[in-house]
C-alpha cells in the first residue's frame, strides 16, 4: 500500500494533524480496497456462506442456552485478569474438556484466538530463536512473530523442505516451526507431517494455528493435529479460535502441561487481559459438547465444501478443492472481486471477499463457507447466484 507522500508541516494547525489519513483513504480508494463496515440485523434474510460458523452452530438453541445461563449465573463479564478473578469454574471445565477432545495434556483459554496466537509465539520464542513461518500465515501469526523478538525466516508456502533447510542453517539455538492448519482464503491444508518431520529432524518445535481445523478435521472434529497424529506430541504446540466451529467467541493453546504452565506464568496477552466472558465460555463448552454427541457435524461440512466447490467448477469458475470447509472462487481483481460480492448479496447470497492486503495482488477473489448446516437447496441457490453474478 502507498502512503501519501507529503509529510505534514511541522507547525501544522491541530485541524490539519490528521489531513494525511484523508489522503491515505484516496489512495486505497483508487486502488479499489475500501473497507466499509455494514450493521447486520438479527433477522436478515440473506444465506450466509461468509461467516466462520463452519458447523451452524452459533444459533443453535443448546449454545445459545449455554450462553445464558453461564452470563446469569456467572455474570456479563469475568470482572479481571484470568490470574486474578477472572478465571472462573466453567473457564476451568472449557479447558479440561477442550483438551480432552483434542487428545492433548491441557489446554489454556484466551479472550480471543488473536491474543492466544500472540501469546504462544511471544512465550515460547526468545532472541536465541529461529521461527520459522509460512508466507501464508495468519495476520495474527505474523503479528506474533513481529513481538517475539526472534530472528524470522518467512519461508515459501507450504514447503517442508525449504523449512528444514532454514532449519538446517540457523544459527539460533532454539528453533519454532509456524504455521496455520488450514489457509482459509483458499481452504488448503498446510503439510503437517512433513513440517513436524522437518522440525523433529532439526530440534525444533511446531506450532500450528488450527482456527480452521477445529471442528472440521479430524475424527468427530478433534482437529488437525489429531487427522496427523500429532495430538499429545511433546514437541507440537496448537492454538485454536472459539469463534468458528464453536459459533463462540475466545481462543485457546494447547499442548504439553509445561507449554500451558509457561504461557500462564509469562504470557502477556493471558496476564493483561480480561479473561473471557462467562457466556463466551459457556457457549463454547455448549457446542463443544455437541459436537462430541453428534461427530458427523465436522464431516457433513466437509461434504458440503466438496459440492459447492464441485458445482461451482462444473459451471466454468475457478473455484479451490477444498480440504476443509472452505471455497475460494477466484475473481478478476480487487474491483470485480467486490462488485461480484455485492451482486450476491443482493440475490439474497453473502460471500466473503478476499483482496489485497489480506491476499498478494492478482489473487481476489470470493471465499465461501460451506456450512454443514446447508441444505442441498440452498447449496444449489448459492451456486446459482454465484454463476449468474459472475464477472
Ligand atoms: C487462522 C486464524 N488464526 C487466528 C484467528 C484469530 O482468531 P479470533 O478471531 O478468535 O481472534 C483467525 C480469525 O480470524 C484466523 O483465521
Amino acid at each position: 500500500m502507498v502512503l501519501p507522500s507529503s509529510a505534514p508541516a511541522r507547525a501544522a494547525a491541530p485541524a490539519a494533524v490528521f489531513d494525511w489519513l484523508d489522503e491515505a483513504a484516496e489512495l486505497r480508494a483508487r486502488a479499489g480496497l475500501t473497507r466499509t463496515l455494514r450493521s447486520r440485523p438479527a433477522d436478515d434474510p440473506v444465506l450466509d456462506l461468509a461467516s466462520n460458523d463452519y458447523l451452524g452452530l452459533v444459533h443453535h438453541p443448546e449454545v445459545t442456552r449455554a450462553a445464558a445461563d453461564a452470563a446469569l449465573r456467572w455474570g456479563g463479564g469475568s470482572t479481571g485478569s484470568r490470574l486474578v478473578t477472572g478465571t472462573t469454574a466453567l473457564h476451568t471445565e472449557l479447558e479440561v474438556e477442550l483438551a480432552d477432545f483434542c487428545g492433548v495434556e491441557a489446554a489454556l483459554v484466551f479472550s480471543s484466538g488473536y491474543a492466544a496466537n500472540l501469546a504462544a509465539l511471544t512465550a515460547l520464542t526468545d532472541p536465541d530463536t529461529l521461527i520459522v513461518s509460512d508466507a501464508y500465515n495468519h495476520a495474527s501469526l505474523i503479528d506474533g512473530c513481529r513481538l517475539s523478538r526472534s530472528d524470522v525466516h518467512r519461508a515459501p508456502h507450504s514447503d517442508p523442505q525449504a523449512v528444514a533447510a532454514a532449519l538446517a542453517e540457523r544459527s539460533r539455538p532454539r528453533a519454532l516451526v509456524v504455521t496455520d492448519s488450514l489457509f482459509s482464503v483458499d481452504g488448503n491444508a498446510a503439510p503437517l507431517r512433513e513440517l513436524s518431520a522437518a522440525a523433529r529432524a532439526h530440534g525444533a518445535a511446531l506450532l500450528v494455528d488450527d482456527a480452521h481445523g477445529l471442528g472440521v478435521l479430524g475424527p468427530g472434529g478433534r482437529g488437525a493435529l489429531a487427522a496427523t497424529g500429532l495430538a499429545g506430541a511433546p514437541d507440537t504446540v496448537a492454538t485454536v479460535t472459539l469463534s468458528k466451529s464453536l459459533g463462540s467467541q475466545g481462543g485457546a493453546v494447547l499442548g504439553p502441561r509445561r507449554v500451558i504452565r509457561h504461557l500462564t506464568e509469562t504470557a502477556r496477552t493471558f496476564i493483561f487481559d480480561t479473561g473471557l466472558a462467562p457466556a463466551a465460555v459457556g457457549a463454547a463448552l455448549g457446542a463443544l459438547r455437541l459436537l462430541r454427541a453428534e461427530p458427523q457435524r465436522a464431516e457433513r461440512a466437509r461434504e458440503v465444501a466438496r459440492t459447492l466447490a464441485e458445482q461451482l467448477t462444473a459451471a466454468g469458475l475457478r473455484a479451490s478443492r477444498p480440504d476443509a470447509a472452505v471455497v475460494s472462487v477466484r475473481a478478476p481483481g480487487p474491483e470485480q472481486a467486490v462488485a461480484w460480492a455485492a451482486d450476491c448479496r443482493r440475490a439474497g447470497l453473502a460471500v466473503g471477499c478476499f483482496r489485497p492486503p489480506s491476499v498478494p495482488d492478482g489473487h481476489s477473489r470470493l471465499r465461501l463457507t460451506a456450512r454443514g448446516d446447508l441444505t442441498a437447496e440452498q447449496i444449489r441457490f448459492a451456486v446459482r447466484v454465484i454463476t449468474t453474478t459472475a464477472p
